[in-house]
């Protein structure tokens, strides 16, 4: 490890060259930090554990054990993506865990949306500690932790440590090569490793997944009408310009139905509501001004293709009053 903090100094890494040289840094501090012990790692997709999992493949190969666990409610082609970049072009040694009947049957009937969430954290811990209670020789475990985490848990404003929550029996020594960074400077780096764009540069995406934006009970339709739905609304952002532009956007299936007509006949279905906002922060967030005809546009594509869905609602309210997120 060269820095345990960031030192009050350092340049901001926005350039190739600058990404290319702490890159450099950090390979040979890993490489003397792990020896030739292994490593493993929660590879959500996400850009902070995406960016440690490229560096310590490039630093030590194999010896890395990467855990993808699916909990149901990630997003369309999100679980792919992970096998197709780590596992095919990277080569990494990566384990896929298909949890999704697991935390759904834990999930069903429950209304709260904390307990929801206590739930979703609870057995993911569980499915990655009984992964790593199935390998052998594994001395550290590597996280995701940038510096504002460490700033802020130093603030009190929220524990930082993901490791939090392992069985007592599991002490690993951790390896946080981008602890020292800002997001953005993660970015930079993420894109010199070979990250796909999509990857680097995505939306926010909270550890719950889509499970706060299937409000109430989760049931397996609505949210297959979610991860529809919200595929669409990235697809049309990224064809009209928006991706990269508006800061988070999604949807949302609530738990209620109303009367509609479809192909001539009576319909009782759910209606998908549209989220865009913009934030620099996330503490408060104005809503994105999308375009008319792409809005009708989305209207049209939502209620033919989506499964259950007979309306489509724009959410106008910027935070506050609203939060960006339902639950
Ligand atoms: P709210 O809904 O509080 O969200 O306005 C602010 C930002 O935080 C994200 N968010 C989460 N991220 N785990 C996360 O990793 C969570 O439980 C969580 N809840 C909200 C949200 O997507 C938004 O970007």
């Amino acid at each position: 490890m060269i820095n345990d903090r960031r030192p009050d100094n350092m340049v901001r890494i926005t350039t190739p060259e600058l990404a290319d040289a702490f890159i450099n840094e950090q390979l040979e501090a890993l490489r003397a930090q792990i020896g030739d012990k292994k490593v493993l790692l929660a590879l959500s997709g996400g850009v902070d554990s995406s960016v440690v999992a490229a560096l310590l493949i490039k630093a030590v190969g194999q010896q890395l054990v990467c855990v993808h666990v699916n909990h149901g409610l990630l997003r369309k082609g999100e679980p792919e993506q992970v096998i197709s970049v780590f596992r095919d072009r990277m080569k990494a040694n990566l384990i896929y865990v298909d949890a999704t009947d697991r935390f759904l049957d834990k999930l069903a009937g429950v209304t709260d949306p904390e307990t929801k969430r206590k739930i979703i954290g609870g057995e993911f811990i569980e499915v990655f500690a009984e992964e790593a209670g199935k390998l052998d020789g594994i001395d550290f475990l590597a996280q995701g932790t940038i510096w504002p985490d460490i700033l802020e848990s130093e603030h009190g404003i929220k524990a930082h440590h993901n490791a939090g929550g392992l069985p007592d029996n599991m002490k690993f020594e951790l390896v946080e090569p981008i602890k020292i960074l800002f997001k953005d400077e993660v970015r930079v780096v993420g894109e010199r490793l070979g990250l796909p764009a999509n990857m680097v540069y995505r939306q926010p995406f909270p550890g719950p997944g889509l499970g706060v934006r299937c409000p109430g009970a989760i049931t397996r339709d609505r949210l297959e009408a979610v991860r529809e739905s919200d595929a669409i609304l990235r697809e049309e952002f990224a064809k009209n310009g928006l991706e990269g532009k508006v800061w988070q956007y999604f949807t949302v299936v609530p738990d209620f139905r109303s009367t509609g007509i479809k192909n001539g006949e009576r319909s009782f279905e759910w209606p998908v509501i549209i989220r865009a906002v913009n934030t620099s922060d996330a503490m408060t967030a104005e809503v994105e001004n999308i375009p008319f005809a792409l809005m009708q546009h989305l209207v049209k594509r939502i209620t033919s293709e989506v499964k259950g869905v007979n309306r489509v609602l724009y959410d106008f309210t910027p935070k506050p009053t609203g939060t960006i997120e339902y639950e």
